[in-house]
């Protein structure tokens, strides 16, 4: 190339895309992470990155920062396709500072921040930093904070996807954890508030990064995270599939796939033997998903933190939706904090973007207990109320077996604006199991009785006779209808089709208080 300004963009590009240096990129490489820039070209369809901002450098001038210019300054931002559908993406490159914050990185994000909100589109952000900027104090700090910012004012009007693939540490995990999902890296990936040295001098535990906050610690345990993948190849393709079932922004349905697969006929019968007729045994709530939703399209969200309850994206008929579910495998399906937690913050997103609910019941209540009282099972299940009752997307409900007690209610019931809601022959809707309702309300009797146990076991079964069936709640009009098990695929995907008209909303107001 000739002419001498051309050569010195090329030069200029060039030089960008060295970013920290062979070095540092053969060391990124060598613990099994890609850089910044590999990271975009893989989660992007082929072709489509528009990088911004390639030469903006930082301003500081102390420590010697100054002689210590890389361009692009440890952010590389711009947009692109994914599907072809438009994106955002900034992704932190570790190479440089160690991907920390300066005052002209956070510029760089916002700018992309605010693009992806005046245009409608997912931001994703792929996260990989030492933190704040050192060198910059409070300058990295105020950038931060306009990063929180943005992530609020975009939360439930646009998609908003996390990526941490490294180290993301400090006041930096909240960005992450505003945003709608955050999927890790499985040993290169760690978010913590403060790091385990600081750990150690304040409360003398001794952990290690991974312990403290590696993907096994929150995908499992404290449910920050949504999903944790073996790599950052793993990771980028999910996020690629996570957006498959997301409308661009919170103004548009989800897009429609153009093809699907129903299940079997064969899959679709078990449906009728799959829930055992003792309501003590328990069964996989998964193996009823996958006999309704369009074939491979059930995509689980947290599928190890709090599993007596499944949440998770699906398709019936090429539809999103979003599929909750109790789960009689654990714990019986009992609702307790976490469970009520992590099916809350699920259902708002779905209903923050028009996604329908389906919701499958087998749920025996609330878990009893001092450590669920102490802990707030009051306030946490009301989340879930809460979010069912506010949400107004089209919302179904399958009752396979319990609806038992307050959990009846909470689950997607008639009651909270359910628009469809089916029961199957083997449900039990009632106040509480036989057993537990004979033992009150018959404890006298029982006490009296000659052999407790035979009228225990006859009052039981008068119970189940009585209340243990879905007709009581079907002849109130509180089933629209009971299903066989089998007709379940059918009966909801018509039943999305006649909701996509639905119009439903609630009372003007700023926000409402969910309990927090
Ligand atoms: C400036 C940083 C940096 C930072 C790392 N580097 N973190 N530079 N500011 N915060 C630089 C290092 O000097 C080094 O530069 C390069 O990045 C790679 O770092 P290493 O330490 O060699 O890498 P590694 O051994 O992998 O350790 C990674 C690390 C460690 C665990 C992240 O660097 C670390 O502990 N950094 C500090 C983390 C931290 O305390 N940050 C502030 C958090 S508080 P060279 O030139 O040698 O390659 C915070 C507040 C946010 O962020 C508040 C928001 C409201």
């Amino acid at each position: 190339m000739s002419d001498p300004k051309l050569q010195k963009l090329e030069e200029l590009r060039a030089r960008a895309r060295e970013a920290g240096g062979a070095e540092r990129i053969a060391a990124q490489h060598a613990r099994g992470k890609l850089t910044a820039r590999e990271r975009v070209e893989l989660l992007l369809d082929p072709g489509s990155f528009e990088e911004l901002d390639a030469f903006v450098v930082h301003r500081c001038r102390d420590f010697g920062m100054e002689q210590k210019q890389v361009l692009g300054d440890g952010v590389v931002t711009g947009h692109g396709t994914i599907d072809g559908r438009p994106v955002v993406v900034f992704s932190q490159d570790f190479t440089v500072f160690g991907g920390s914050l300066s005052g002209a990185y956070a510029k760089k994000i916002c700018k992309v921040m605010d693009l992806a909100l005046k245009l409608g589109v997912p931001v994703i952000g792929l996260n990989d930093s030492g933190g704040a900027r050192i060198q910059e104090g409070v300058e990295s700090l105020g950038g931060y904070a306009d990063i929180f910012l943005r992530n609020t004012l975009c939360s439930g009007v646009i998609p908003q996807l996390s990526a941490v693939m490294g180290p993301c540490a400090g006041g930096a995990v909240y960005s992450p954890a505003i945003t709608d999902f955050i999927a890790m890296v499985e040993d290169s990936s760690y978010m913590y508030v403060t790091g385990p040295s600081v750990v150690k001098a304040v409360t003398g535990e001794e952990v290690d990064h991974g312990g403290l906050g590696g993907p096994e610690v929150h995908a499992r345990t404290s449910g920050v995270a949504h999903f944790a993948r073996p790599d950052d190849a793993s990771c980028l393709q999910l996020l690629r599939e996570l957006l498959s079932y997301l409308p661009a922004n919170n103004t548009e349905d989800p897009p429609r796939a153009a093809s699907w697969e129903a299940p079997s006929e064969g899959a679709a019968r078990e449906l009728d033997t799959l829930v055992p007729r003792d309501p003590t045994r328990p069964y996989d709530m998964l193996d009823v998903v996958r006999r309704v939703v369009d074939r491979d399209s059930f995509l689980e969200v947290q599928p190890d933190f709090a599993k007596n309850i499944v949440v998770g994206f699906a398709r019936i008929g090429g539809r999103s939706v979003g599929v909750v579910g109790n789960q009689p495998n654990t714990l019986s399906g009992v609702l307790d904090i976490k469970t009520s937690q992590k099916a809350a913050r699920f259902i708002r997103f779905c209903d923050c973007f028009n996604i329908p609910l389906v919701t499958f019941v087998d749920v025996p209540g609330f878990m009893p207990g001092t450590d669920q009282e102490f802990g707030g099972i009051i306030k946490h299940g009301a989340k879930l109320l809460y979010a069912y009752c506010e949400a107004t997307v089209p919302k179904l409900t399958v009752i396979t077996r319990k609806a038992y007690g307050g959990a009846y209610d909470v689950m997607s019931s008639k009651h909270i604006r359910g628009d469809l809601n089916f029961a199957w022959p083997t449900a039990e809707i009632a106040v509480m199991g036989a057993k537990g309702a004979v033992e009150i309300i018959w404890r006298r009797e029982l006490q009296k009785a000659q052999d407790p146990q035979a009228e225990l076991e006859r009052r039981t079964r008068e119970y189940e006779e009585k209340f243990c069936d879905p007709y009581s709640a079907a002849k109130l009009g509180y089933v629209d209808e009971v299903i066989f098990p089998r007709e379940t695929r059918a009966r909801l995907l018509r039943g999305l089709e006649l909701l996509e008209t639905k119009r439903d909303t609630n009372p003007p107001k700023k926000h409402g208080n969910i309990p927090l």
